[in-house]
Formats: C-alpha cells, structure tokens, sequence
C-alpha cells in the first residue's frame, strides 16, 4: 500500500508545511512515492501560505513551499493517511483526543518513528530565524530516518 503521510502542527503554517516539503522532496530525491499532508490543530490561518520565514528558510535549502495551503485537520484524516506524526506533545495530546474509533494512532515524529531521539520539534513563531533552521535541522535528520524506516 502507498504510504499516506500528514504532518500536524498547531497552525500549520511553520512546522508541518516545512515536515511535509522536506519529506516529499528527500522522497523525490530517493525516487519514492509518497503521499504527504500537513494540517494544523488550529484554525487560525486555513487558507493561508507558510509564514514567509518557513519559506525563506526551505528555499535556502532548495525546498520549495510556495503552493503549500494550510488547513485544520479532520475526523476523516484518521482513516485517509497511514501515518499521523505530532510537532510536539501538545500537537499529540490534541490529536490523540480527536481519534475516533479504528482511526490510525497519531505519533511524534521525533522518536521511535524516525530513528531520532524523542522530543518536541520546538514551534519557532515567536522567535528568529535561527529558530527556523533548527527546526529544519530536525525535520531533515527525522525525514531521513523515517524514509529508512521504510526501506
Ligand atoms: P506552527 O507555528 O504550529 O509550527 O505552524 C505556529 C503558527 C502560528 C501560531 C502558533 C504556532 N499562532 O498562534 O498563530
């Protein structure tokens, strides 16, 4: 069966947008094919592109986000994907409290799931730039280890 990815966030519009672009072009590069996602708990910013510092950050490494969209994620995404992955604890507590029954069980993403040490990728909003690289530094070493886990 094809693999069936979304990433949540809290507003999906820093750290799954940038866990969804990284991982479908480290896919592309390893010529898989994936389906991948992303969506926010939160429904602040549906409709909107990825904060321009996201944006700015994965162009910087040759990862595109231009077209990415965020949205809320749904009941429905728990039997639409295989894979559910939480940004953080927060994310998964979240996620985990709007499980329905036979849905797919959310997870870190960081962890066991991608051969990484556990723990939250932190939500860089508030902060600078610097706070986008580490959390791309993150995303790439467990996009890898997940794609290992696949093969
Ligand atoms: P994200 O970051 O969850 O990584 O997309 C955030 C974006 C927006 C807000 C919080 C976190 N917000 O409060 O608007």
């Amino acid at each position: 069966m094809r693999h069936r990815i979304l990433f949540v966030c809290l507003g999906n519009i820093c750290r799954s947008p940038s866990a969804e672009a990284v991982l479908r072009y480290q896919a592309g590069q390893q010529g898989l094919s994936l389906e991948v996602g992303s969506a926010g708990t939160g429904n602040w910013h549906v409709g909107q592109a990825p904060d321009a510092r996201a944006m700015s950050a994965a162009a910087g490494r040759g990862i595109d986000m231009q077209n990415l969209r965020a949205r809320q994620v749904s009941v429905a995404d728990f039997t639409r994907f295989t894979h559910i992955f939480a940004m953080d604890q927060s994310n998964l507590a979240d996620l985990q409290a709007m499980r329905p029954e036979g849905g797919i069980m959310p997870a870190l993403f960081l962890g066991p799931a991608s051969n990484t040490p556990p723990g939250d990728v932190p939500d860089p909003y508030y902060g600078g730039a610097q706070g986008f690289e580490h959390m791309l530094d993150l995303i790439e070493a467990a996009a890898e280890g997940f794609l290992e886990t696949l093969s």
